[in-house]
């Protein structure tokens, strides 16, 4: 079933390039997180299809996703961006967005783009700080593989080794120093929702080696390295997570957060893609 709606939803959405946008082949798709959609709206040659079209994409119930494929080209590299996931807290299985992240395979994207807002474990990491995710922890109940493989995506068994990968990390970082933003970097914890954390598990979170903290990422990431497809990814920080400030911890301040750092968000994605739309020095 899975494996049917990802072939469907390439098919569909070669079929809508094709006429479109011909010549367009996908270099990499983004996933835009709460408040982040803004930067579908920079994309040139562009070409929307709403996840209605698409059995395979998530559609989401949560405020601030919209539920939008985007395709288009960002600093002259073709994307397709996701405006709004899943989430394993919306009640529809931990996999969620496993056939949106294979269609993306099939469409010969080589890598994915994962964005996200997060809580902040440290006091270092202030709200509005951009950080490159280097690697993560799953706290979530499951892995999103759970289940029989579908050997034509990858095999049972793989290897979460250089999972954010550190080629395309150190561009991020490249592009956060150029924008003029301080390179942070940390390890990322799933976290199931929809309820916060408590500081208690916060303090958890902390000693296990935990940065940042959100509900999304971890489960597209494991689909996206079981298929072979390359991930970078970058949260922006939206609170101190629970127990580290007084600020009442909800979804509008959320976005609120993630739509006023929303602007230096797209600068930097702007900028990763346009180094990596230029050949190699030397
Ligand atoms: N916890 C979990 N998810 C989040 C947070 C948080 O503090 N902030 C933004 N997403």
């Amino acid at each position: 079933m899975e494996k049917n709606s990802a072939f469907q939803a390439a098919g569909y959405i070669q079929a809508v390039l094709r006429q479109n946008l011909p010549d367009f082949k996908p270099r990499a798709a983004c996933i835009l997180g709460s408040g982040l959609g803004r930067l579908a709206d920079k994309l040139t040659d562009k070409v929307t299809i709403p996840y209605q079209d698409l059995a395979a994409f998530p559609i989401s119930s949560v405020e601030g996703h919209a539920g939008e494929l985007v395709a288009g080209r960002l600093a002259g590299v073709p994307v397709l961006c996701m405006k709004g996931r899943g989430h394993f807290y919306e009640g529809r299985g931990i996999g969620i967005m496993t056939a949106a992240i294979r269609t993306f395979k099939l469409l010969g994207c080589d890598f994915v783009f994962v964005t996200a807002a997060a809580g902040s474990l440290h006091k270092e990491i202030a709200p509005g700080s951009l950080v490159a995710i280097s690697d993560h922890i799953n706290l979530l109940p499951q892995s999103p593989l759970v289940g029989a493989n579908d050997a034509a995506f990858g095999p049972r068994f793989f290897s979460m080794a250089n999972a954010y990968n550190a080629d395309l990390c150190s561009l991020l970082r490249q592009a956060l120093v150029k924008n003029g933003v301080e390179p942070a970097q940390g390890v990322y914890v799933a976290w199931s929702g929809p309820n916060f954390e408590t500081a208690a598990e916060i303090r958890m979170m902390q000693i296990i080696g935990g940065d940042i903290v959100g509900m999304s990422v971890v489960p597209e990431v494991i689909a996206a390295r079981h298929c072979g497809l390359k991930v970078v990814a970058a949260a922006v920080i939206t609170n101190y997570a629970e127990g580290l400030s007084d600020t009442a911890l909800s979804h509008e301040q959320t976005l609120h957060c993630a739509a006023q750092a929303a602007d230096k968000f797209v600068q930097v994605m702007t900028g990763f893609f346009a180094e990596l739309a230029e050949p190699p020095a030397g």
